[in-house]
């Protein structure tokens, strides 16, 4: 067997006989998710024909709204359904890998976590990421290949899956990956044009807003009794997991990928740089209307990070040297850069809510 399909994962099983409720709030989550449940390939309209012109209307190149420039209304209405069907799948792939290693590690979680509650609701959550490995991969199927997993998100979910401690693995997965993925599935359906992936994506989001709850609930409880020295470790993983998702320094990058993809519709990607660089100011104003480059990890994991008190002066300062390298945040009047760190946002109360309301354009 293929030595990367293969990580040696670490955890210690705990029974637990006390079988009354100690969090009662993971309860209300569990129960939640029980009754929330739905079924993919019948709940879903697979049967709908894509309407490519609508689809290719709504492709996101990496956050950049392609649509909004000169340069993509030049390209054939072919070529753009090209561009935007097999850019899509490329970015639901990784979603999807992502998909998988949330379903191991929720199944480790079943045995790893002390509390009753806690293993109740992560059984939930292991038939959700099941559904969502199911959903992922059959739309993608309707679009193109499963394109292979980044490094970065690869050596992510290895070292989530290896660490041997629970609250390790509710930070890189529940905390890290689960805000990520939430963060843009919520975006990528408000901006979906084709039905079929708005409704995938209503659903999904909807699971992901409890999965991340969890995270939040648990740790909120479990975190004041650590050591600091135990503390500080976790945070450095926390930074070190979002680092490794959205810094291409690590390997998080799609790119060489989508230049594939312009090279095989014909596309000389030179061109496509320089077209969008003459496309400048439009984009700047779209992402301007968006408020600025803010992005999942400053817009949501750091926020996060915050509520449940893993957010110290120490880590803070991490983050805030590499949004300033990554060049992530608001753009004020005059044009300088804001640094998310000086106007952090607040986490919403109820994520269940925000994961299904519109995203402001
Ligand atoms: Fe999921
Ligand atoms: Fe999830």
């Amino acid at each position: 067997m293929n030595d990367d399909l293969r990580v040696q994962a670490a955890l210690e099983a705990l029974y637990t006989f006390d079988y009354g409720s100690e969090l009662e709030e993971l309860r209300a989550l569990y129960a939640k998710g029980l009754d929330l449940q739905w079924i993919a390939m019948r709940d879903l309209p697979w049967e709908q024909e894509t309407d490519r012109t609508a689809f290719a209307r709504s492709f996101s190149l990496g956050g950049i709204p392609i649509d909004e420039t000169h340069f993509w209304t030049t390209l054939s209405a072919d070529t753009r359904w090209e561009v935007a069907r097999r850019g899509t799948a490329l970015m639901l792939s990784n979603f999807l890998h992502g998909e998988q290693g949330a379903l191991m590690v929720a199944s480790q979680l079943v045995n790893a976590v002390p509390h009753l509650d806690g293993k109740l609701y992560a059984a939930t959550q292991t038939l959700d990421e099941a559904r969502h490995v199911e959903v992922f991969a059959k739309y993608i199927e309707r679009l193109d290949h499963v394109f292979p997993i980044t490094p970065a998100l690869k050596q992510l979910l290895d070292r989530t899956l290896q660490s041997g401690n629970w609250m390790w693995k509710c930070v890189g997965m529940q905390i890290v990956v689960e805000g990520l993925a939430l963060y843009v599935f919520r975006d990528m359906r408000e901006n979906a044009r084709d039905p079929l992936l708005r409704q995938l994506l209503t659903y999904v989001s909807r699971d992901e807003a409890r999965h991340t709850a969890y995270g939040i609930k648990y740790l909120s409880a479990v975190l004041p009794s650590l050591s600091e020295s135990e503390r500080a470790e976790l945070e450095d993983f926390a930074f070190e997991a979002s680092r490794m998702l959205i810094d291409s320094r690590s390997g998080a990058s799609l790119g060489d990928a989508f230049l594939q993809i312009w090279r095989d519709s014909g596309i000389d990607p030179m061109d496509v740089g320089t077209a969008l660089s003459q496309d400048r100011e439009k984009l700047d104003a779209a992402i301007a209307k968006r408020g600025g480059r803010i992005g999942p990890v400053s817009g949501f994991v750091v926020p996060t990070l915050r509520r449940i008190g893993l957010l110290s002066e120490r880590n803070a300062a991490q983050f805030r040297k590499m949004f300033d390298e990554l060049q992530i945040g608001t753009r004020r009047a005059d044009g300088t850069r804001g640094n998310p760190l000086d106007g952090l946002i607040d986490l919403p109360d109820d994520l269940e809510a925000w994961a299904s309301e519109g995203v402001p354009v």
